[in-house]
């Protein structure tokens, strides 16, 4: 099974300047239970700053470098490739941006936090609303600082 995992503000932001715009420990827990036991693939950059939480997991890297070697992930020229190296039934498609959008035809679900905020970045999620349009599970959790709203998507009739 092939998912999406995904933290988004209300205007769409995931990220800025090759980081997160936030740091909500809620969240990134909720990431790293979510993900373990599968396979995780993501973009250059992305990888570059979860590196040091790559031990022990399977992490696919995608760059279109042939040369880049990372010590803790293997890497993939695409996301064919990428699927092809997966050691895990699981796959997490874990970002960015036009990685979350090549996958949208082929991942079954969205596993979205969406947080109640605006953010400045540059790096945003795809509009996934008519896509992605049965809520199988919400969850919502009032921070002092932010409301969470942790959804899992599916596709009506999971086309
Ligand atoms: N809030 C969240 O849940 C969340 C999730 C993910 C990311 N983020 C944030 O988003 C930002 C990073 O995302 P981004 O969109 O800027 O970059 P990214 O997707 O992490 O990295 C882009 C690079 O990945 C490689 N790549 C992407 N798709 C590929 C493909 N199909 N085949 C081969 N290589 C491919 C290319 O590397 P080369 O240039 O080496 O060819 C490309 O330049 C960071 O700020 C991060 O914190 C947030």
């Amino acid at each position: 099974m092939i998912n999406l995992i995904v933290a988004c503000g209300k205007n769409r932001v995931i990220g800025n300047r090759g980081r997160l715009p936030w740091s909500i420990q809620e969240d990134w827990d909720y990431f790293m239970k979510t993900t373990q036991n599968g396979t995780m693939i993501m973009g250059r950059t992305c990888y570059q700053e979860f590196a040091p939480h790559s031990k022990n997991r399977d992490v696919i890297a995608l760059t279109r470098d042939p040369h880049f070697q990372y010590p803790l992930a293997k890497t993939a020229n695409s996301l064919k490739e990428a699927i092809s190296l997966a050691s895990r039934n699981t796959i997490w498609i874990c970002g960015g941006e036009a990685l979350y959008q090549e996958a949208f035809p082929i991942a079954s679900r969205l596993y979205l936090t969406l947080i109640d905020g605006d953010f400045v970045g540059d790096v945003h999620f795809p509009a996934w609303e008519e896509i992605f349009t049965e809520v199988i599970s919400h969850k919502n959790v009032k921070l002092p600082e932010f409301a969470l709203q942790f959804l899992i998507l599916e596709k009506t009739n999971n086309l």
